[in-house]
């Protein structure tokens, strides 16, 4: 998928993020389950992970990282005329984040919907929202990928409770005139894949059609690994061919944040520049579709992204799904 043809192009015109207060270390996991800060450190990298409060659910989260992405673009919520919400663990079933976020925001009645792709949200989200905003069905588009992946957790199984974590990140998205080329502002080009055979690797053991209940996460950790980093790598090919890119060409790297490794693996097989891929992992673990986002907003207030870089966001998680998408900052 090329967005190439389009005379407009969707351009990122603020990013925010937003982490819950509260932090949980390594070491206050192997109290509840027999890990260690050590073999967490080394087997994914993280060292830390926030954790909403209970009278927090996603859409708080979901709204201060997208009023921070309106008062980076410099706008205002009246001016929000398309919300998307990439999640996996809405408020509730229904309505979905998104409706909720319109209101507790305070923005006028547009479009608002939730996209569910585990891990991959974000970049499935984008890709929906470009649909609208790069044929002028909206003006003011806010994409937010937010979860609180502790409230799918068994705190009795270590192989998934030390590797989730919860957060929020959003992108506001604008129409801006492009050429149709690679040096234009704006998304550029996606990947989006799902392969279906593959739901049993990583699932919830639960939902209203089914138990009835919430459920937990379960994992086939080192099987969704093997297939985490060629997939990745085929998405990344995938999008930057749609965009007319070749891979050293791209200034910055911003992978959804599952495992260091992963993110090291990937860098590997593409023949990456390391000092060009953003990890976050380490503080924040993976907080599922709001990953690539957070990531995003902490090297940009960090100064190493800036405006008019190449950006390559790359992401995997349940489904399977998987994908890419290149963007001009
Ligand atoms: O965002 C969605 C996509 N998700 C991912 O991309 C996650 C992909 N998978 C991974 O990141 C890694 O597979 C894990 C971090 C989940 C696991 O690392 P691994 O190197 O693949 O370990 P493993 O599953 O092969 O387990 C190795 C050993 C096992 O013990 P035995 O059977 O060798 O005795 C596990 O029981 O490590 C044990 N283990 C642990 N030990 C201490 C598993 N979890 C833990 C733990 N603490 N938390």
């Amino acid at each position: 998928m090329s967005s190439a043809a389009s005379t407009l192009r969707s351009a990122v015109t603020g990013v925010g993020g937003y982490l819950p207060e509260q932090v949980v270390t390594n070491d206050e996991l192997a109290a509840l389950v027999d890990t260690s800060d050590a073999w967490i450190q080394e087997r994914t990298g993280i060292r830390q992970r926030h954790k909403a409060r209970d009278d927090q659910p996603t859409s708080d989260l979901a709204v201060e990282a997208a009023r921070r992405a309106l008062a980076d673009a410099g706008r205002t919520v009246d001016e929000v005329d398309l919300i998307i919400v990439a999640t996996t663990t809405p408020d509730m079933t229904f309505p979905a984040v998104a409706s909720i976020v319109q209101r507790k925001l305070g923005c006028p009645v547009g479009i608002a919907f939730d996209v569910q792709a585990v891990c991959s949200g974000f970049v499935y989200a984008l890709s929906v929202a470009d649909g609208f905003v790069a044929r002028d069905h909206a003006r003011c588009a806010l994409v937010i990928g937010a979860d609180e992946m502790t409230r799918l957790m068994d705190w009795t199984d270590r192989t998934t409770c030390v590797l989730f974590g919860d957060g929020a990140g959003a992108v506001l998205l604008e129409p801006r005139p492009g050429q149709g080329t690679k040096t234009d502002q704006g998304l550029l080009g996606f990947a989006l894949r799902c392969d279906g055979t593959r739901t049993e690797l990583l699932y919830v053991d639960g939902g209203p059609a089914t138990t009835g209940t919430i459920g937990h996460l379960r994992m086939a950790g080192n099987q969704v690994f093997r297939h985490a980093v060629v997939n990745i790598s085929e998405g990344i090919t995938a999008a930057a061919e749609a965009a007319g890119l070749t891979i050293p060409e791209i200034d910055w790297f911003v992978p959804h944040q599952a495992n260091q490794r992963i993110i090291k693996g990937v860098g590997e097989r593409l023949g990456l520049d390391e000092s060009k891929v953003i990890s976050t992992v380490a503080l924040h673990a993976n907080t599922s579709a709001a990953s690539i986002p957070l990531a995003l907003d902490a090297a940009i207030r960090d100064g190493r992204i800036k405006r008019g870089d190449l950006l390559m966001l790359e992401a995997m998680g349940g489904g399977l799904t998987w994908g890419a998408c290149a963007i001009r900052l």
